[in-house]
């Protein structure tokens, strides 16, 4: 972090005055630099609950099970939506429910407009939307644009016809290299590892074509180059529009489209790979060719009532580029995934702050954060791996284990932190009860297909995805009614479940209840960062009348005399000391 810096004013919008770090000051002496004026709450338009939401993501398999399968389901989730409304949430978005043969938990989609029965009934999906917009909750559902299930009655036709058919063209099929085809038609891997081809075998029993597949074989990419894999989709979105739903989260948003020649590249995939680091842009992420897409479809929403919003999961760097995706004809909303990756350190979190709200304010559209999903490691056990690290793909038993007390006391500091700046924020089921990673699950039990593609050496995501703890007595802790669930949940489930935490002062629970009461009532989500002093070890800023400062440091920081605390992620002690890992709200 420089010692001290300021940044031109026209680079924030939202961050009125001056903006000045100071490292010169000692932990024990924090004071607010001298301010020309507190900046006023920008009051957006009240319709734009998208801009400042707290939406909650239910994985339907671990959420909660209605009929005792070991699987959760759409009537699971209905009974416990009252569960959302106490903590607080303004939203939910339920991860895929579709019909699936489950070659990647759902996100293989063999049929885009009904319910899987392992979930329910296309009934049990209007039932929830009903449900929860009577709570005055707003429902968010996956789609799944980038590929389909191999089960999909399109990929059937195409194995079926002759290269080059209509049929064919709806997917990316190519000839091999090599004099009899034997070797894929370029270099790409997949996500989940090993090649992204796939070759077919043709009616006769021959060796034939190849199809790409950026995941798993089951999963086939879609061409969008053609219009009626568009067409296909407007409708879709219209299918789901009409029963109401309040928005879609689009997976692998940043893929639809790739380098028209399908050019080698050779480096391996990781997470947000593309410009800003060392590497060029990959030919199969961030094609501006996506945009497009993006631009139809939010034509198609804005023919709706209400607001119906687009939130793109793409793993896209640097910020501005994340930004294109939010631009005002396009999407709503994009997963700040670089926040997600920043390092608990004070000068990590400070950069990547202003580097996002400066981007997204560039194109008037909110911050989106986010601290947990389904495909990353719990930031309860993430925040308990070395500092600096690079996040493994999933922890097993032989792997070095994360700290779980230091990581649960950064995970509800990090929370606290993240639930006071401006713009939307997203949690993951769970995440409210402070759970951990499962990082002692036997390999037998997974399912991610990560494990099995890459040669048993990336464990993969099953860890975040274990059914939650709800009752510490019950069988499968309250998941369901009987003893059964599709992924071992570890004994120390017990101690996190919400029955022990609810109504105790102190828990991680009653901590995210807090936070979102009072982010409410201090319209913190449409707010603005107001940067005080900014150290090695500490970050403050104001939003509001509030001030938030997280201790990073080894050092007990004290705070200014006469401030009145909020809500601190963990204990004060004494009450004008903050201690590390901590953040805490306050009045000044
Ligand atoms: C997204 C999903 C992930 C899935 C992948 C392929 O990244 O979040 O769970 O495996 O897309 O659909």
């Amino acid at each position: 972090m420089p010692a001290t810096g300021r940044l031109p004013s026209t680079n924030l919008p939202d961050t009125h005055g001056e903006y000045v770090l100071n490292s010169q000051q000692t932990p024990s002496s924090i004071t607010e630099l001298p301010q020309t004026s507190v900046p006023p709450n920008d009051q957006p338009e009240p319709a734009q609950w998208w801009r400042e939401a707290v939406i909650y993501q239910i994985y339907p398999r671990s959420f909660a099970d209605g009929n005792g399968d070991g699987i959760g389901d759409l009537p699971g989730i209905t009974a416990r939506l009252d569960h959302l409304v106490e903590l607080g949430a303004d939203a939910i978005w339920l991860s895929p429910f579709y019909p699936s043969p489950q070659a990647d938990a759902g996100y293989d989609v063999a049929d885009y407009r009904g319910v899987d029965p392992l979930f329910g009934q296309l009934a049990d999906a209007d039932a929830l939307i009903g449900a929860a917009h009577t709570r005055g909750l707003r429902v968010i559902v996956d789609l799944v644009p980038n590929h389909t299930s191999a089960a999909h009655p399109w990929f059937g036709a195409a194995l079926a016809a002759a290269p080059g058919s209509a049929e064919r063209q709806r997917y990316i099929f190519r000839d091999g290299r090599g004099t009899t085809g034997e070797e894929p038609p370029n270099d790409w891997q997949s996500v989940f590892g090993g090649p992204a081809w796939t070759r077919v075998t043709t009616p006769d029993g021959q060796p034939g074509q190849w199809y790409l597949h950026l995941f798993d074989p089951g999963q086939p990419d879609l061409n969008w180059d053609r219009p009626e894999v568009r067409a296909e989709f407007l409708d879709i979105l219209r299918f789901w529009l009409d029963r109401g739903v309040d928005g879609f989260r689009v997976d692998v948003a940043h893929g639809l489209i790739k380098q028209a020649d399908l050019a080698d590249w050779s480096y391996p995939q990781e997470p947000l790979s593309g410009e800003g680091t060392d590497r060029p842009r990959p030919p199969m992420w961030d094609q501006d060719g996506v945009h497009d897409i993006y631009r139809d479809w939010r034509e198609v929403l804005d023919s709706y009532p209400g607001e119906r919003i687009l939130v793109a999961e793409a793993w896209v760097q640097p910020a501005e580029r994340l930004a294109a995706y939010v631009r005002p004809d396009e999407m709503h909303q994009a997963f700040n995934f670089e926040y997600l990756e920043a390092a608990w350190t004070a000068p990590a979190q400070y950069a990547v702050i202003t580097r996002s709200l400066e981007a997204t304010s560039a194109v008037d559209a909110p911050t989106t954060w986010v601290l947990s999903n389904h495909d990353v490691i719990r930031h309860a056990s993430r925040l308990g791996l070395p500092v600096g690290q690079t996040r493994p793909n999933g922890i097993g038993a032989d792997d070095p284990q994360p700290d779980g007390t230091l990581g649960l006391r950064r995970a509800r500091a990090a929370s606290l932190l993240m639930l006071a700046l401006p713009g939307s924020a997203y949690l993951y089921q769970g995440e409210e009860l402070g759970l951990p990673e499962h990082t002692t699950m036997p390999d037998e039990a997974r399912q991610d297909p990560t494990w099995e593609r890459s040669g048993h050496t990336r464990r993969g995501r099953d860890g975040c995805r274990v059914p939650i703890p709800w009752e510490s007595n019950a069988p499968s802790y309250g998941f369901g009614p009987a003893d059964r669930s599709w992924l071992p949940q570890p004994a120390v489930y017990a101690e996190y479940a919400l029955d022990l935490q609810r109504g105790v002062a102190g828990s991680t629970y009653e901590l995210y209840r807090t936070a979102l009461r009072l982010r409410r009532e201090h319209g913190l989500g449409r707010g603005s960062v107001y940067w005080l002093t900014s150290q090695d070890d500490v970050i403050t800023f104001r939003n509001g009348e509030l001030t938030v400062l997280t201790n990073f440091g080894p050092e007990a920081v004290s705070l200014p005399a006469g401030v009145t605390i909020l809500v601190s992620s963990a204990p004060l002690d004494p009450e004008d000391h903050v201690p590390t890992d901590v953040t805490v709200w306050y009045h000044a």
